[in-house]
């Protein structure tokens, strides 16, 4: 048989360019062997095809299968498949050009429903060259299935520039990819670390992948290629979703809920997302890396997918499987697109989907779901107006009504048992449960039988900043001074007219006005804030936390019906008025959970009206 052996140049800019892949396109060395166990799994794929219609391209063996081998005296790693091998022009056209992807022209040939049915990987053409990452000189022997054996054909290169290629005598079918290490990559020739690449990228896989067992002749399979998302949910037992969470996301308590779908249309993919029964460690770490694994075709590409879900769903843990989703060559970067987009879109509206039939249909789940992940979920008012309806709907606050029990009514609850003539929802934001429940806001409300959900989550005044309304009611908070029991009015009288003006005076420079109340009934004040205002909760927390703070001052809302109030209109000792009115404007502070500007000042005068001094 003549060899016919030749030299050929790879065109110049590929020299470039093989250059940038061995150097620069992928961050991790050890994708190689992703890439190459991918193409092995592209040509058995396509065998599986193409015999479909010609049973005698198997050749007898329709075992399709990859093997991994290693020499370490030759320093080479060799895979081999027995799928559809390549022809010499197949060599020359797919291995002498690079991105030029042989397996997207195969997939361009078909169908979209024979399309579907395979799953083919490759598409850009650039995957193969990720061999010379490691190796310093790349043979490649390989023989199309249905030619006869003097067709082998043997490829070589070094990565440089050029590549040889001869025929050769070929009897079994398929490829055989052979990497002469480079110096420092023996890593690549422990059975080892070569398994535990294949358990990361190419786990699911549909073939099987085959290495030496504890370097014996006798091989094994490696990759259990459970690819659970890609079984007909119809197969699947309650079991079988929690084994794979469990071992896919190394957690040891059953997920809350799961949901699994395969989406057909325009755009396609496949996802398997679970809720955790239990909050992961670094839910609050913002900048920890969040999300899903995305595969594409059964292969991991990227853990922490953080833009398949917006960050409030950060929590959710699970698969995408996308074909179509736009990724840059080296498959680690997920680039903007409307495909991207619409998957986005698509997941958020399924977890907030499962979430509301948890709701629905599993209350107590829903409510140890709520515990674990609700003030993250509220992020997404902040931030997703999209889903700003199904976010509010999911909501859970505690409540002043006789039946609630920590953070469980939700906004159509308390709207469905609003009394006649109450148009508006009532809120009161606090800076922990104790003191929204102690909060002297409440008293006008309680008393006259109205609901008030009690907010204490910090994220909670940014919430109402974007939850305005719901079911077209309006969210109204109580600590604010146009917010009352019914808005009704006090007309007081000219002597009570009189203190109002007294304890103004007395506290000039430390309040906006003194006003009337009409929402207290057992303490003797309270303050309120503006519209705009922010409540003195947080601003201690934005002093804490030295942020510049506007100007503000609070309105000292009075009881006039109070005991002390009227012990203040028989004072007729102005400094005692003024310690009088410190200590009432202190103690209101105070049941805000703010800080006082002047804490001595406060003692002082309430010593001083103890004392009598
Ligand atoms: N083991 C193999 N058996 C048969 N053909 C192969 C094999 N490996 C590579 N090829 C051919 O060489 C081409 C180039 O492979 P390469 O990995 O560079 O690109 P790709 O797989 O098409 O796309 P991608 O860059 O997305 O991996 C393939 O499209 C395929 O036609
Ligand atoms: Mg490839």
């Amino acid at each position: 048989m003549e060899r016919q052996s030749e030299t050929l140049e790879f065109q110049t800019e590929v020299r470039q360019l093989l250059h940038l892949m061995i150097h620069s396109l992928y961050s991790n060395p050890e994708i190689f062997l992703r890439e190459l166990v991918s193409n092995a799994s592209d040509a058995c794929d396509k065998l599986r095809f193409e015999a479909l219609g010609d049973a005698a391209l198997y050749e007898g063996d329709s075992e399709l299968r990859i093997e991994i081998a290693v020499d370490k005296d030759a320093r080479t790693l060799t895979l081999r498949d027995n799928g559809v091998g390549m022809s010499r022009q197949d060599v020359v056209d797919n291995l002498g050009t690079i991105a030029r992807s042989g397996t997207r022209h195969f997939l361009d040939s078909l169908s979209g429903d024979q399309a579907r049915d395979t799953q083919l990987i490759g598409q850009f053409g650039v995957g193969f060259y990720s061999a010379f990452i490691v190796a310093d000189k790349v043979d490649v022997f390989t023989r199309r299935a249905g030619l006869s054996a003097e067709h082998g054909v043997h490829w070589s290169s070094e990565g440089t520039g050029a590549y040889t290629l001869e025929n050769v005598e070929r009897p079994a079918r398929g490829t055989e990819v052979v990497l002469h290490m480079k110096e420092g990559q023996d890593e690549f020739l422990d059975g080892w670390r070569l398994r535990n690449i294949v358990h990361r990228y190419s786990e699911h896989i549909t073939f099987p992948i085959m290495m030496p067992k504890d370097d014996g002749d006798e091989l094994e399979r490696v990759n259990q290629a459970t690819a659970l998302w890609a079984r007909p949910r119809n197969e699947l037992k309650d079991e079988d979703y929690t084994g794979f969470y469990k071992q896919a996301f190394h957690d040891w308590d059953d997920p809350l809920a799961w949901t699994h779908n395969r989406v057909e249309g325009r755009t396609e993919y496949t996802n398997l997302l679970y809720i955790p029964g239990r909050a992961p460690f670094d839910l609050w770490d913002r900048d920890a890396k969040q999300g899903v694994k995305l595969y594409v075709r059964r292969v991991f590409i990227m853990d922490d997918a953080e833009r398949l879900l917006p960050r409030y769903l950060r929590f959710v843990r699970g698969v995408v499987d996308a074909a179509d989703l736009p990724l840059n060559v080296s498959r680690e970067i997920l680039q903007s697109s409307e495909v991207l987009n619409q998957i986005r879109n698509g997941l958020t509206k399924r977890v907030l989907n499962l979430l509301e039939e948890q709701a629905r249909d599993k209350p107590e789940a829903y409510a140890r779901l709520w515990t674990l992940f609700g003030r993250v979920l509220k992020e997404g008012l902040t931030e997703d107006v999209t889903h700003r309806d199904p976010l509010a709907r999911l909501m859970r606050f505690a409540s002043t009504h006789e039946d609630s029990r920590g953070q469980d009514v939700s906004l159509a609850e308390y709207v469905a048992r609003m009394p006649e003539g109450q148009d508006a929802i009532y809120v009161l934001t606090a800076e922990s449960d104790a003191a929204a429940r102690r909060s002297p806001h409440l008293e006008g409300f309680r008393a006259r039988g109205a609901e008030v959900l009690l907010l204490s989550d910090a994220i909670d005044e940014w919430v109402l900043a974007h939850l305005t309304e719901f079911d077209g009611k309006p969210i109204r908070n109580i600590t604010r001074e146009d917010v009352r029991p019914e808005d009704e009015n006090v007309e007081p009288d000219a002597e009570q007219a009189d203190v109002l003006k007294r304890i103004e005076t007395a506290l000039e420079g430390k309040v906006k006005e003194v006003r009337a109340s009409t929402r207290l009934v057992d303490s003797p004040a309270c303050v309120v804030i503006g519209a705009h205002d922010l409540p003195q909760h947080l601003r201690r927390l934005y002093k804490e936390a030295g942020q510049p703070l506007p100007e503000t001052l609070p309105i000292l809302e009075v009881n006039l019906g109070h005991a002390l109030v009227r012990r203040m209109q028989a004072e007729t000792d102005e400094a005692r008025m003024k310690d009088w009115s410190g200590v009432l404007l202190g103690m209101a502070m105070l049941a805000e959970g703010a800080q006082l500007e002047d804490g001595a000042a406060f003692v002082q005068q309430l010593n001083h009206l103890m004392t009598g001094i």
